[in-house]
């Protein structure tokens, strides 16, 4: 491992966490040099949804490369592309009544979230953005102005432009609905928050730990939206893509956003963002937003290959299933233990453990590596410990990693009392 501490920035994180030099990866397991197994409970922050090389995907890709298909094709017509956006529309969009339109933006999510600001901004000819507490939107500049945690902004940054935070649903406890708290700035001439173009919103808050909106909250915020002729984009980076049960993440609330940034596993796991938009706002002149890597055209071979999952409600319900015991396995956990002042949090397949005490959760996912598996924290304080397997994740691996958890939970306690006990003699 030498050579990534002489070479690699000091940047590099996730290498930190999870310290194995790995080789391979099938499904929902990876395999390190020394051909160790570990069970994947990160599925690439969300990038895996459909798990490491989904053999469907990898023949597509085989055999796109063997008959030398485009690979990089800017934002030209390619047979590649032509099958995505065909695919896309009979599969996703048409089912659900959404007309949207496409726009391939740069390859990261953070790309499509720039890009969705600033049409925005351009349609509305307003600069504000509202976001919300907890919100992960990003880290180039303009997400970053939009992404709550102070861990990734600095004030030197000039991170502070055009945009205003106000809390999302359950800030204050259940008591305070932050949406007639929204109301009363947005009506109030006086409140210092100028009528923004947009109001940023993730239905799931992913990297904010895992603080699930209700449909109720959903539902008012977009009621909000369209009374004050504020426009509102879903990022659905993380949470679409079947995270939360169906293939958008609003569904459940029964609303439709006027934009939706979608990235991560609409790749499969290769660098594809696309922003969609009510036709009306397509306003943009031809090759006004740019950019040089918009069209991976394997990442569309692999999309589209991946999309047949939802030909039929049979994955939904599979993803149904898992939910269930994924939520029970945990509850179970939750009760075992339950001197650990602990909350669990999710719905579908993300499901979030917040610790009262914040290092717990980063003893437990070091604690469950060490058992092989890979978890990830989540939350301003890494305070949470995150479940993010693939959907595709088989029953038995789910028990595996359950089991794993709590054996891990059991060895931070156990130290905790250790260490309690060898302070006290
Ligand atoms: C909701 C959300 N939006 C945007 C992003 C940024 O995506 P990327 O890291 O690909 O730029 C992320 C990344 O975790 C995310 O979870």
């Amino acid at each position: 491992m030498r050579i990534f501490e002489e070479m690699e920035s000091e940047v590099r994180g996730y290498i930190r966490s999870f310290p194995a030099l790995f080789d391979t990866a099938k499904g929902s397991e990876m395999f390190d040099e020394q051909g160790n197994r570990y069970i994947d409970f990160f599925a690439g922050a969300g990038t895996l949804n459909y798990g490491h090389n989904n053999p469907a995907v990898s023949e597509a890709m085989i055999e796109y490369i063997r008959h030398d298909g485009i690979i990089h094709g800017l934002d030209k017509a390619t047979i590649a592309k032509k099958q995505f956006l065909q695919k896309f529309r009979e599969t996703i969009l048409a089912p659900r009544n959404l007309e949207y339109k496409v726009q391939f933006t740069g390859p990261t999510g953070t790309n499509a979230v720039e890009t969705a600001l600033k049409l925005a901004r351009m349609v509305k000819k307003r600069s504000n953005i509202i976001a919300f507490t907890n919100s992960y939107h990003g880290l180039s500049m303009g997400s970053l102005a939009v992404t709550g945690n102070s861990f990734y902004r600095d004030e030197s940054y000039g991170v502070r432009v055009n945009s205003a935070f106000v809390p999302f649903d359950g800030y204050f406890g259940d008591e305070i609905n932050t949406i007639d708290y929204l109301r009363r700035l947005l009506e109030d001439q006086s409140s210092g928050i100028d009528l923004p173009a947009a109001i940023i919103v993730e239905t799931v808050q992913g990297e904010g730990g895992i603080h699930v909106a209700s449909d109720a909250w959903l539902k008012s915020l977009a009621d909000i939206c369209r009374e004050f002729d504020i426009l509102l984009i879903i990022d659905d980076i993380q949470m679409g893509n079947g995270r939360t049960g169906t293939f958008f993440s609003f569904e459940r609330a029964g609303i439709t956003p006027d934009m939706v940034t979608l990235s991560k596993s609409i790749g499969g796991g290769l660098p594809m963002s696309i922003l969609l938009m009510r036709p009306e706002l397509d306003q943009w002149k031809p090759g006004e937003h740019t950019g040089t890597f918009r069209g991976n055209n394997l990442a569309f071979v692999a999309s589209a290959k991946l999309l047949e999952y939802w030909d039929t409600p049979d994955f939904a319900n599979g993803v149904a299933a898992k939910s269930q015991r994924f939520e029970a396995g945990l509850s179970a956990i939750v009760n075992k233990y339950a001197d650990t002042e602990m909350q669990l949090r999710g719905v579908g397949m993300v499901w979030g453990i917040e610790f009262n005490d914040p290092s717990f959760a980063g003893e437990l996912s070091e604690e469950a590596f060490k058992r092989n598996l890979i978890i990830e924290t989540a939350g301003a304080n890494g305070q949470v410990i995150k479940c993010l397997a693939a959907l595709t994740i088989s029953e038995a691996l789910i028990d595996e990693g359950l089991e794993i958890i709590d054996a891990a939970m059991q060895a931070v306690i156990e130290k905790r009392q250790q260490l309690r006990m060898g302070s006290l003699s």
